[in-house]
């Protein structure tokens, strides 16, 4: 329990620090469009969640990792934290007018990157928004520099993560996500320093 509390605290100190205000842009977005309930697939340790209960309820966290989501809880009492696997989610067909995915593809395997899509897919009601952020490949300089920075860091994480995300990059990044999944681009946002991208999509499939 100590060494995740660590982790989560490490995470917080020096990751959720950088993102924050990429996060709060994401509550903004939700809020004013209304999209509650949201759901925060691969929530991590629950700032995302935190950040739009603050505007309104009606957030659910979900991860696999129960002793993050502890840590989560533990900071966020008022918020419901689910633990599951991003590939089976416990929740009926359109349950959800926001789903978020935030960096959570480009650690996973292809596979695992399609199931969680379909997932989301099915989870939104018809007018619902799927809220990407992820890595994209550089599209300028600034964004090229913060690639290098990005780099560092998932070379740090190393093992499947890196190999995961090299292939996730190799194959269009979030934007090859979009074009082989059939989502349709509402707004997008770029954080070159990050050399990220927020993509607010629909799903045209009907389930
Ligand atoms: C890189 S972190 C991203 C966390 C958060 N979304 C953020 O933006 O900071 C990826 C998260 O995916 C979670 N995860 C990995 N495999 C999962 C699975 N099969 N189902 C649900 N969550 C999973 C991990 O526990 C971790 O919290």
């Amino acid at each position: 329990m100590r060494k995740i509390i660590l982790r989560g605290i490490f995470y917080d100190l020096f990751i959720e620090i950088l993102l924050n205000r990429t996060k709060e842009r994401i509550a903004r977005f939700i809020a004013q469009n209304n999209l509650f309930p949201a759901l925060d697939i691969c929530c991590g340790t629950g700032k995302q969640c935190q950040l739009l209960e603050k505007r309104r309820q009606g957030t659910i966290g979900l991860d696999l990792d129960l002793k993050m989501l502890k840590y989560a809880s533990s900071k966020y009492p008022q918020i419901t934290f689910v633990c599951a696997d991003a590939a089976h989610i416990p929740f009926r067909n359109e349950s959800f007018k926001a789903v978020i995915i935030s960096y959570s593809l480009h650690d996973k395997n292809p596979e695992m990157r399609i199931k969680i899509i379909q997932e989301a897919k099915r989870l939104l009601t018809p007018e619902g928004k799927i809220v990407f952020l992820d890595f994209e490949n550089p599209w300028n300089r600034l964004s090229g520099l913060g690639s290098a920075f990005t780099w560092l860091i998932e070379r740090t994480a190393g093992g499947e993560h890196y190999k995961n995300n090299r292939q996730f990059l190799k194959n269009g990044g979030l934007q090859g996500i979009i074009r082989s999944h059939g989502l349709h681009t509402v707004e997008r946002h770029n954080i070159p320093l990050g050399n990220s991208r927020i993509v607010i999509a629909k799903s045209e499939d009907i389930f």
